[in-house]
């Protein structure tokens, strides 16, 4: 009996071979029987497997020296590109993650909104305050008012005597030299604490509704309960038309 007769079809014609009864249907020396399958042998790699060294992009490795066959490579044109990509993309994510990574820290250096309330300083630009006009701003916590002053209310501040304050102090003690016009204190009354009216009051200066204290154009106090003049915050002129307070 052949060995690829039905029973023994589970086996294969060959001696220990591991061929299936398939290999013996399509066997081409079993008659009747119709050949398809290649003839069994070493299975080349894949397509870019040869021996034809007249592919294009042929590149003759170790392995063809002992006769195996040539390795083919791809176009010399995709890879550099490919390469390109992942170089752009991989630096592109680097840099987003650095920047990630860098911006918390940078950012945790800026003042946030609690330092800023306990003291950082402020800049006030003073282009929009008009003469004969005072704005209120806040620092620290503290009402600031800052006055331009016109002419008739700088020479009154001036030509006060100071024999007559009850808190003697010079206007020019109480603005910046070269910047009579601006007039910077804190709006709080030296008496017990509320907050005075600018441009009320006898001497044009301010004006405590709580208990009737008067300040003058300078701020200075003239009349009422307050022991003392309004204080002059801690300021600068960072420029002709801006001030830093703090
Ligand atoms: Fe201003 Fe008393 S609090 S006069």
């Amino acid at each position: 009996m052949h060995a690829c007769e039905p029973i023994a079809g589970l086996r294969s014609y060959g001696k220990g071979a591991n061929r299936t009864i398939l290999d013996c249907l399509f066997r081409p020396d079993w008659p009747g029987k119709v050949v398809f399958l290649p003839p069994r042998g070493p299975r080349a790699p894949a397509a870019t497997f040869g021996r034809d060294s007249s592919v294009s992009g042929a590149v003759p490795l170790a392995a063809d020296e002992k006769g195996l066959g040539i390795v083919t490579t791809a176009s010399s044109a995709d890879h550099p590109t490919r390469r390109d990509f992942l170089f752009v993309a991989t630096g592109a994510v680097a840099a987003v993650g650095a920047a990630a990574t860098v911006w918390p820290l940078v950012a945790q250096m800026n003042p946030d909104a609690s330092t800023i309330a306990a003291g950082a300083p402020i800049e006030v630009d003073l282009t929009p305050i008009a003469e004969g006009q005072d704005i209120k701003v806040f620092w620290r916590g503290k009402p600031i008012y800052i006055s331009h002053r016109t002419k008739k209310q700088i020479e009154e501040a001036q030509k006060v005597s100071l024999s007559s304050l009850p808190d003697p102090q010079p206007d020019s003690a109480r603005v910046k030299a070269g910047h009579d016009q601006w007039l910077v204190v804190i709006g709080i009354c030296t008496h017990l604490g509320c907050i005075p009216i600018a441009h009320e009051g006898s001497y044009d200066g301010f004006f405590c509704p709580c208990h009737g204290s008067v300040y003058d154009t300078s701020g200075r106090i003239r009349s009422g309960p307050a022991p003392t003049n309004l204080p002059v915050p801690p300021y600068t002129f960072v420029s002709d038309t801006k001030i830093q307070i703090g």
